[in-house]
């Protein structure tokens, strides 16, 4: 394993969720929750869009090998008290020294604002930095993507730069923030 390889993909818990490694029976819910303008407007342009009939499956193909390579974690977002199926994902992976995104999310827009996107995103740093011991994130979004750029805020990442990139809905201001170890650590004592 390199120092970059991540390990098996763990399933965590939080309070109110449970984040489980993606499947391969995850692409139906994926297909029918995921393409919707408020849900992928402020992806980047990885994502195809108009998003095709078979873009979960091919998606969740790709989450798979990621983690069989030991490049990625993708975690479904399962809610303890239900519905059983998934209602968002959450994915981290190493820094590879691009300044890329180490962690993305999204959530059904039913299930928004509601705290849990904080919730996963809490457990899968601890995650990052306590059980795989990283120093540091590097996180980004659109600079009018203001609940992702809340939990950053809210996380205590610094804002380390403004860019222009490329989004779903097209060219926009993207936030670049790191979020140390140290930092987080302090912040919430184990
Ligand atoms: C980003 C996303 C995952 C947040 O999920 P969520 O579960 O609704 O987030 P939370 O409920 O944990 O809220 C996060 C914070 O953002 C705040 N927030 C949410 N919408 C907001 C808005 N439009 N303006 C300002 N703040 C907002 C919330 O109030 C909360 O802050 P608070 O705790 O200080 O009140 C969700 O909006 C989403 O799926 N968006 C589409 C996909 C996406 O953009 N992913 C991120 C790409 S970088």
């Amino acid at each position: 394993m390199s120092s970059q390889s991540m390990p098996p993909t763990p399933v965590l818990h939080t309070s109110r969720l449970v984040l489980r490694p993606v499947r391969s029976k995850d692409a139906p819910v994926i297909q029918r929750r995921f393409p919707r303008w408020d849900v992928v407007k402020w992806l980047n342009t990885d994502i195809p869009w108009p998003y095709p009939p078979d873009g979960a499956a091919t998606y969740v193909a790709r989450c798979r090998e990621e983690m069989a390579r030991g490049e990625k974690s993708h975690w479904a977002i399962v809610p303890r008290k239900g519905p059983a199926d998934l209602i968002g994902l959450i994915h981290l992976g190493p820094d590879d020294g691009s300044g890329k995104d180490q962690r993305g999310f999204w959530l059904d827009p039913e299930h928004q604002g509601k705290g849990l996107m904080t919730e996963a995103a809490n457990r899968v740093t601890d995650y990052a930095f306590r059980e795989l011991g990283w120093p540091c994130l590097w996180l980004t979004n659109a600079q009018e993507n203001h609940a992702s750029r809340r939990i950053k805020e809210k996380q205590g990442a610094r804002l380390v730069e403004l860019l222009i990139s490329r989004c779903v809905s097209g060219p926009v201001e993207q936030m670049v923030w790191q979020l140390s170890a140290q930092d987080w650590m302090a912040r919430r004592p184990a």
